[in-house]
């Protein structure tokens, strides 16, 4: 029969002052020990989420479930700290998504996967199309750059829910950056399906300088759409 022992969170916060071992974590009044986890070295779990601490709150946040916890003993209990209170119109947002649990995390990735892939392949029909002279295959970029910028509203609007939900709008490095960089592609974007949609309307009418000219706009914004979407990733996996 396993032993439970009583923890306080002080007494949790003591293994982490002599020596870091084991290394425990709370969650909803019980304690783990995840000592033999690769995902906890150290103490630390994706760069922001430290043992010896009361985590319920934390996890909720967290992109599995709590079921990862059954791959470790459970060896006590402990005290339950008292919970996050929110009020208003964010506690009825935080009631409705205890019965609905995807949406507080899987919007916003969901979302991106469309500007990432319409803007990426932009530029590369359009080096197609010059290369092979090909109006339809430019057409076909011209399609993938409008349906890629009109999906990057969306995109934005879900990051900043899903930065208030699960970030409380803390202003970290990485979301400021994807935040602003998010803006420049929408206003890049529209800049460049205007240039095409009016300046150049047939495309293989104007100079080879021209045509580089929005070709190296359309590269410019697949880049910087790709570097937001690599910020996201290191914010949702963080690691090393
Ligand atoms: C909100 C940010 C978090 C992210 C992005 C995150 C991400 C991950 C990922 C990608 C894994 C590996 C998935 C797998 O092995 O199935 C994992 C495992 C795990 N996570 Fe998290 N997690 C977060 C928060 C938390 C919190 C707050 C806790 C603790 C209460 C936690 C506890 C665990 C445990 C126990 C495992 C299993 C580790 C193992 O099998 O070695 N996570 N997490
Ligand atoms: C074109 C615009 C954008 C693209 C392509 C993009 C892409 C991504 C990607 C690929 C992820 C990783 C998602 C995952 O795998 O779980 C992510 C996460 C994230 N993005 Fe964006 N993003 C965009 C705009 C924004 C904006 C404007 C904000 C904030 C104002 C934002 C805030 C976030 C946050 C907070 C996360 C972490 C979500 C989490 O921890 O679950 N994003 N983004």
């Amino acid at each position: 029969m396993v032993i439970m022992k009583r923890f306080t969170i002080q007494q949790l916060q003591d293994h982490e002052r002599n020596g870091g071992r084991p290394v425990l974590i709370a969650v909803g009044g019980k304690v783990y020990d995840v000592s033999s986890s690769q995902r906890w070295t150290a103490g630390v779990h994706m760069k922001r989420h430290h043992a010896w601490a009361d985590l319920t709150n934390d996890i909720k946040a967290a992109p599995h479930g709590m079921d990862v916890l059954d791959r470790f003993p459970l060896i006590g209990t402990v005290e339950e700290l008292p919970q996050k209170q929110f009020t208003g119109f964010r506690s009825r947002v935080e009631l409705w998504l205890e019965g609905h649990p995807f949406f507080r995390r899987h919007p916003h990735p969901a979302i991106v996967h469309f500007p990432l892939g319409l803007l990426l392949t932009a530029p590369l029909l359009a080096a197609l199309a010059y290369f092979f002279n090909s109006a339809a295959t430019e057409w076909a970029s011209f399609c993938c750059l409008v349906l890629g910028v009109a999906t990057v509203p969306m995109a934005i609007a879900t990051g900043y829910v899903t930065w208030w939900l699960n970030y409380e709008f803390a202003p970290s490095a990485l979301i400021l950056r994807k935040r602003f960089l998010g803006w420049i592609a929408l206003f890049l974007g529209v800049a460049l399906i205007l240039i095409r949609a009016s300046l150049m309307w047939d495309p293989f009418s104007h100079t080879l300088g021209q045509r580089l000219g929005y070709f190296f706009g359309l590269a410019l914004l697949s880049l910087i759409t790709a570097y937001i979407g690599y910020l996201g990733g290191k914010l949702t996996f963080p690691y090393d």
